[in-house]
């Protein structure tokens, strides 16, 4: 939902370096941004409505080795340059940065009020610094009284803090990421972040806060701890395998598509999985008494198209559930259940949400996740990682092909079939890689010009195209802002086909399987009422006034049905001169429930 960065070190242009990782966490929030730093010794808070990549970094180059900053995705108060982070406190001697909320700021403000704080923003998080601020009245430890502040918080939060009269960094996390990055050798010192893009061209070494710890740094070392009793704990270092230019844009205008594009490689990575474990997660599956299939958003709608999987190639029974409708389902959990979560960034809240209940249940958790190290790959039983690499633009592309072909490899092997599917899906793979060449995506490009102006679209399908057609609307809503909604084909004429006038276009999903048919007769009906009926299918159908081509990829269709789409929803929002990395009130990590 926000971004944070902090940096401590041997490094005399913290201020320039944190602006300057803090553009590459922009997707998580873009509403207004903020920095402090010491540039004489005493703290400067910088902030303001607006985008940070229109902020000059070399702005904050003044000698300083200590630095924090923040993008902000609003949730309490107005996006107001007073509302941006970093909040101080009285004194204006602590600045802090957060991500999450504080469900009881109501009574600690009011608490805080009665001792004489003042306050000038409307948002949850400025009572920190004046928590932190009233601690410092018991200790002259800055750790000890960030300690006691974050003690009295109720909810979901990372915290980073800084001191003027302190050379330590200070984070604490409890719910919302929170990820150390060690810099050795000259310019050695520690940043910290929500997510590994910010400091990725630093350094490749992290420690990954857990809930309920904080580190403490000075730039030489790092302490970690527990926040409630202060033990210390010990952190095992990691090395991140994606490279910096991974997580940059390159030759292309906008992240989505190169993320789109690197489907050309991303579907063969993740059905790169092994084997021995895919087998035991199938046996698991197979054991288990109730499996749920559990995701939000996109991630969600591979949940549901997995729960076709099951049933069609593997003969198994299982119960998709959005996360956030999960909590009416927790009387079924039980400790022989089988809980799936597929999540991209592995820190979406109603997900971890899901995972705490049903391993407070005694049930198995396994996660599908892209993020390595997140927190649903780390608190996960069993855990797949698709290794999509790096997705930085808001709309899930290239973590979707992945999480449908890990879920479609694993319904393969629970019906016995394990190398059939992983030939149907390398085969799926390299089909990608011919479809998504320059003449395909430019017929798709004039595809969206004939329908940017459209007020209304509509995306059916049937079977496993059916959870394809909902994220149809999904990506084409989140990018373009056109109203744009799915449906089952055959739920059209119970209601939604009375909204069908000359010219509705309606796109189609089909594959060469068992319900081919019934999906060209929903597109009959349409047709018939006037609608402009564009086919995506491995053959030209007479109903379809435009016919997109894909592969016929059996199982595997909704894979190869939906990156046509992607490119279209791209090329709609960029007709319509939106921004497709960061479209209006979204984020890319929904981190708060
Ligand atoms: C997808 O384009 C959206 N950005 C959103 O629906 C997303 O899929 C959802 O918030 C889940 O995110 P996750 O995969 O990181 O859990």
């Amino acid at each position: 939902m926000c971004g944070i960065f902090g940096y401590v070190g041997s490094r005399r242009d913290a201020g320039t370096l944190v602006v300057e990782g803090l553009k590459n966490l922009e997707y998580r929030g873009y509403d207004s941004w903020g920095m402090a730093y010491k540039p004489n010794g005493s703290i400067v808070v910088r902030k303001d409505i607006g985008k940070i990549s229109d902020v000059r970094s070399e702005d904050f180059g003044a000698p300083c080795s200590l630095a924090i900053a923040h993008t902000r995705w609003a949730t309490h108060g107005g996006v107001t340059q007073c509302n941006a982070h970093p909040h101080l406190s009285c004194d204006g001697k602590i600045a802090v940065v957060h991500n999450g909320i504080v469900e009881n700021y109501g009574p600690l403000r009011d608490a805080l009020k009665t001792k004489g704080h003042t306050f000038l923003s409307q948002t949850d998080t400025e009572i920190i610094p004046h928590l932190i601020e009233e601690e410092m009245k018991n200790t002259a430890d800055f750790a000890a009284a960030v300690r006691g502040a974050v003690r009295k918080l109720d909810g979901r939060f990372a915290v980073v803090a800084m001191h003027t009269d302190s050379q330590s960094l200070v984070a604490a996390r409890n719910g919302s990421p929170l990820i150390i990055g060690a810099i050795k050798g000259a310019t050695q010192g520690y940043c910290v972040a929500s997510d590994i893009p910010a400091f990725l061209e630093h350094t490749r070494t992290v420690q990954y806060l857990d809930d309920g710890e904080m580190a403490v740094s000075d730039g030489r070392g790092i302490l970690f701890s527990d926040i409630a009793t202060g033990a210390e704990r010990t952190k095992r270092e990691i090395e991140i395998t994606w490279s910096p230019e991974q997580a940059r844009k390159g030759d292309f205008e906008h992240y989505m598509l190169k993320e789109i594009m690197e489907q050309k490689e991303s579907v063969a990575r993740a059905v790169n999985q092994n084997e021995e474990q895919i087998l035991t997660l199938a046996k698991a599956i197979q054991e288990a008494r109730g499996t749920f299939l559990v995701g939000c958003g996109t991630a969600g709608k591979a949940c549901m198209a997995a729960d076709y999987f099951f049933s069609v190639v593997a003969g198994k029974h299982v119960n998709y559930t959005p996360a956030s409708e999960f909590k009416l389902y927790h009387r079924f959990l039980k400790p022989e259940s089988l809980v799936i979560v597929v999540s991209q960034s592995g820190e979406t809240a109603d997900v971890l949400e899901a995972m705490r209940v049903a391993k407070s249940k005694g049930s198995k958790v396994l996660a599908v996740v892209n993020v390595e190290g997140s927190t649903i790959h780390r608190d996960a039983d069993y855990t797949l990682l698709i290794n999509a690499g790096p997705e930085r633009a808001v709309a899930s592309t290239k973590a979707l092909t992945g999480q449908l072909a890990v879920l479609l490899l694993i319904a393969y092997a629970l019906a016995g079939k394990l190398r059939d599917g992983r030939t149907v899906l390398l085969e799926t793979a390299a089909e990608i890689n011919d479809m998504l060449n320059p003449r395909y995506v430019e017929r798709l490009k004039k595809l969206a010009e004939k329908l940017k102006d459209c007020r209304d679209l509509f995306i059916i399908g049937k079977g496993w195209n059916y959870p394809m057609a909902l994220e149809s609307a999904i990506k084409i809503q989140e990018v373009s802002y056109v109203h744009a909604e799915g449906f089952a084909g055959g739920e059209l004429k119970h209601g939604p086909i009375a909204l069908i006038e000359q010219g509705t276009p309606c796109i189609v999903l089909a594959g060469e399987d068992e319900v081919q048919q019934d999906i060209l007769n929903n597109a009959t009906e349409l047709k018939a009422r006037g609608a402009f009926i564009i086919g995506v299918a491995p053959r030209k159908h007479e109903v379809f006034d435009a016919w997109i081509k894909v592969p016929d990829a059996a199982a595997a269709q909704p894979i190869v049905n939906i990156i046509p789409i992607q490119v279209l929803s791209y090329f709609l929002a960029v007709s319509r001169g939106k921004n497709p990395d960061m479209p209006r009130n979204l984020a890319k990590s929904v981190t708060v429930k």
